[in-house]
């Protein structure tokens, strides 16, 4: 009998999931959530046939040095910014994201934000569970928050959850305003009456602007003090992206100085550090890297990633057709390999 494929799961994953690739692998799962240092990961990829990674482990040139094993790397994420691309490709080694299955979750998530910052949600309730309530004198007038119905959204980045969130807005009677790299087709901008308009448009007149798209090296502060300052005072930003598309420091001194009204941020720069700036000030709704975090999402994305791994080897149903292949060319290299 030949041995099975050897693969390795670089975080705790879901029991019923790490059944599933066992009955076709000899999986190796960690048990502890922590972070790996590139040679860890190294080690770990070096004796391995494939991995379902986080986005916390970056693979790169370092990490891949010398492997001759590797084929195939299944991201746990749909953004893939810690994949480098370009090499897994060169080294013939398959990747993977979990596009879809996220896209409503984090749609309702970016709207849980927008919300929570909009009506001081986070900071009353720290108010209230510090036993502030009873026996004060709370003011009519205190914990005024921001409406959100009928307000100007601002999406940066129209893809597939830009979307979801376009289409929520609906429901709160909002003006919606996009900036994309390309334009959505007119069926698309009609489904979530979105407009496109420039990005110094969408600064200018948004109420609400949310971030959505991918962190690439162009999309770097994307949104730092120049980009901060054309905003509204009344203005509250959402960042379900990445860490790094934001300045953080300048967002936190705008938010300190009252030149921007409040924030909804779910990554960070440095994450999981946050700016001890943003930890203290009220009119911030921070999470940790959760906006896909629905039992039911995770359990998707989970499956998702082995689905990729378990076809990619070449078993199962979807043998030699993985789902959602980031580098399909590499495929298509080894289907001439084969032939
Ligand atoms: C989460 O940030 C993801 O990219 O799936």
């Amino acid at each position: 009998m030949t041995a099975k494929p050897k693969v390795w799961v670089s975080r705790p994953l879901f029991p019923d999931v790490l059944a599933r690739l066992a009955e076709y692998f000899d999986v190796d799962a960690e048990a502890v959530e922590r972070r790996h240092t590139a040679d860890e990961l190294k080690n770990k990829l070096a004796g391995v046939d494939a991995a379902l990674v986080g986005l916390a482990d970056r693979i790169d040139a370092t990490v891949l040095e010398g492997n001759t094993r590797l084929k195939m790397v299944a991201n746990l994420g749909v953004g893939f910014n810690n994949l480098d691309l370009d090499t897994l490709t060169r080294h013939g080694i398959l990747a993977s994201n979990t596009p879809d299955v996220l896209t409503e979750s984090v749609a309702d998530f970016a709207w849980a934000l927008m919300l929570a910052a909009a009506r001081r949600v986070g900071a009353s309730e720290r108010w209230l569970r510090a036993g502030h309530w009873p026996g004060s004198n709370q003011r009519f007038d205190d914990w005024l928050g921001l409406d959100v119905h009928g307000r100007t959204l601002g999406i940066l980045g129209m893809g597939r959850i830009g979307q979801g969130i376009a289409r929520r807005a609906a429901g709160f009677d909002m003006n919606v305003l996009y900036h994309n790299r390309s334009r959505l087709p007119e069926m698309l901008e009609r489904e979530c009456k979105a407009t496109l308009v420039g990005k110094d448009e969408l600064l200018r007149r948004a109420d609400f602007l949310v971030l959505v798209l991918p962190f690439t090296p162009e999309n770097h502060h994307a949104i730092g003090a120049p980009e901060l300052a054309r905003m509204k005072r009344s203005a509250v930003l959402v960042n379900i992206a990445r860490g790094g598309i934001v300045d953080d420091a300048a967002l936190a001194a705008a938010l300190r100085e009252g030149t921007l009204a409040a924030a909804g941020l779910d990554v960070f720069e440095g994450e999981p550090q946050v700016h001890p700036d943003l930890l203290a000030l009220d009119n911030v709704v921070l999470s940790p890297h959760i906006a896909s975090a629905s039992e039911e999402t995770r359990r998707a994305m989970a499956n998702l990633a082995a689905d990729n791994v378990i076809a990619a080897l070449g078993f199962g149903e979807a043998a030699g057709n993985p789902p959602t292949p980031l580098n399909p060319a590499v495929l298509a290299r080894w289907s001439a390999h084969k032939a």
